[in-house]
């Protein structure tokens, strides 16, 4: 089992040009099937959520190849309306495949993607928005059955502004004559990232970015050549290792506006953050002071995605910091591993109270999801000693060589063979 070994207490300095946004990459993916040919993604993250994707659209019968950071696909040969368990399992995005399918194939069977370390991942919205569009679905034994036989344009409307749900239903519409509108839509910039690469393969989709998105069916869309935005997540999350070791840490090819919440919320710490067209940079206090409250949101609110992040650079700032996670019901899971640091955090319910201390030790910890995992690098950067961190499998879902990265910003950080402790 791979783990990462951290050092702490080396000042992050230096520049990282970001890549192209997990979240916005297995979306573009998913709907690369729509294509009658080609289709190549530009600056395609090295992770591991992406090669489990390529695998499945494999099995589909397309053709998957990554030529430095570009990965190319061709769907030309998409047979398969049937999702491999064993894979889909791999990764819970594997449930917006469902709309390219239907909408290419007019048929799609896919097992019930498991829940996953931050919560249950229903997705009742992904069906009630394809049943508005005339899918008729049956579930059996963990399998979804879709009949996209008699699918038509329509209204959907969203009780909750689901991203994966959103991305679903407008992939699923985009072949679909006529109007789709959804209502009360996931604003997300990946969201508005899927609406280009529609537009660009000559789809005609408006009002992504807002909580009504059209989708105007076409006959047929053309394979082409896309770069999609850059990682928000990494981003932040970069910035935050900056912050939490008192460096200065530039963000190239980035995107400010994307960023805000995150930044907001690191000038509230006491970081000066200077914006130009495409990049960020920081500069960290000598220590950090806390921010009053942070609620996580659906896009513009504070990402979710982020809150771990935030939490870990919170336990060494002065002062107290409350952590509301409103969008994942299991998302504190990192809490645990800090208090053993040496952090003083309590927990009620989605609420964490975190009071600064003055140092946190390094220890051995275990990754216990994505961005929980991620927290814990944060920390051990900022710890006394060293930390060893199990489930670097975790981490490398969304983070490319993570440890070449931080390193390549002073950190003291090495990938090992962790043995696995419990
Ligand atoms: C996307 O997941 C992201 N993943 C997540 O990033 C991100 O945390 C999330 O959006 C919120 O921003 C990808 O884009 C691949 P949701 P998704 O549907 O689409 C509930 C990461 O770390 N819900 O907006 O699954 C759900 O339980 C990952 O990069 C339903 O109740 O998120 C959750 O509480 C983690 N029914 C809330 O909505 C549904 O049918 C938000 O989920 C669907 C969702």
């Amino acid at each position: 089992m791979e783990g990462f070994r951290v050092t702490g207490g080396e000042k992050l300095q230096g520049q990282v040009r970001l890549e192209g946004a997990k979240n916005a990459v297995l979306p573009i993916l998913a709907a690369a099937l729509l294509a009658d040919g080609d289709t190549v993604i530009r600056d395609c993250p090295d992770i591991r959520d992406v090669h489990a994707m390529m695998g499945i659209l494999e099995t589909l019968g397309c053709a998957c190849r990554m030529e430095a950071g570009n990965m190319r696909i061709s769907s030309a040969e998409l047979k398969g309306w049937e999702l491999p368990d064993d894979l889909s399992k791999q990764i819970r995005s594997s449930i917006f495949l469902l709309g390219p399918i239907l909408g290419k194939l007019r048929r799609a069977t896919v097992p019930y993607p498991g829940g996953c370390e931050i919560g249950l991942r229903p997705i009742d919205l992904h069906l009630k928005g394809l049943r508005a569009l005339g899918v008729r679905i049956a579930e059996d034994g963990g399998m979804i059955h879709c009949d996209g036989r008699n699918m038509h344009a329509g209204d959907v409307y969203f009780d909750y502004p689901s991203v994966g749900a959103t991305e679903n239903v407008m992939m699923a519409a985009a072949l679909l004559p006529g109007i789709t509108t959804i209502h009360n839509a996931a604003r997300e910039p990946e969201i508005e990232d899927l609406q280009h690469f529609l537009n660009a393969m000559g789809g005609h989709v408006s009002g992504a970015g807002s909580q009504i998105i059209e989708v105007e069916g076409e006959e047929k869309l053309r394979g082409i050549a896309y770069t999609p935005i850059p990682d928000r997540i990494v981003g932040g999350t970069l910035l935050c290792a900056g912050a939490v070791t008192g460096g200065e840490v530039e963000l190239i090819n980035a995107r400010p506006r994307d960023l805000m919440p995150i930044t907001d919320k690191l000038k509230e710490m006491g970081c000066k953050v200077h914006e130009a067209e495409d990049r960020v940079r920081l500069k960290a206090p000598a220590r950090l002071r806390a921010f009053s409250q942070l609620q996580t949101q659906p896009h513009p609110g504070f990402p979710t995605d982020m809150q771990a992040q935030m939490l870990a650079i919170s336990c060494l700032a002065e002062g107290t910091c409350v952590i509301v996670e409103n969008v994942f019901e299991n998302r504190l899971s990192h809490v645990a591993d800090l208090c053993r640091m040496g952090a003083d955090i309590r927990v009620s319910g989605r609420t964490a109270v975190v009071r600064g201390v003055e140092k946190l030790h390094g220890l051995p910890l275990c990754a216990r999801d994505l961005r929980g995992g991620a927290a814990l690098v944060l920390a051990a950067l900022a710890a006394q000693g060293e930390s060893r961190i199990e489930r670097a499998d975790l981490i490398d879902r969304g983070y490319a060589h993570l440890e070449s990265v931080l390193s390549g910003l002073g950190a003291q950080m090495e990938r090992v063979e962790v043995t696995e402790s419990r």
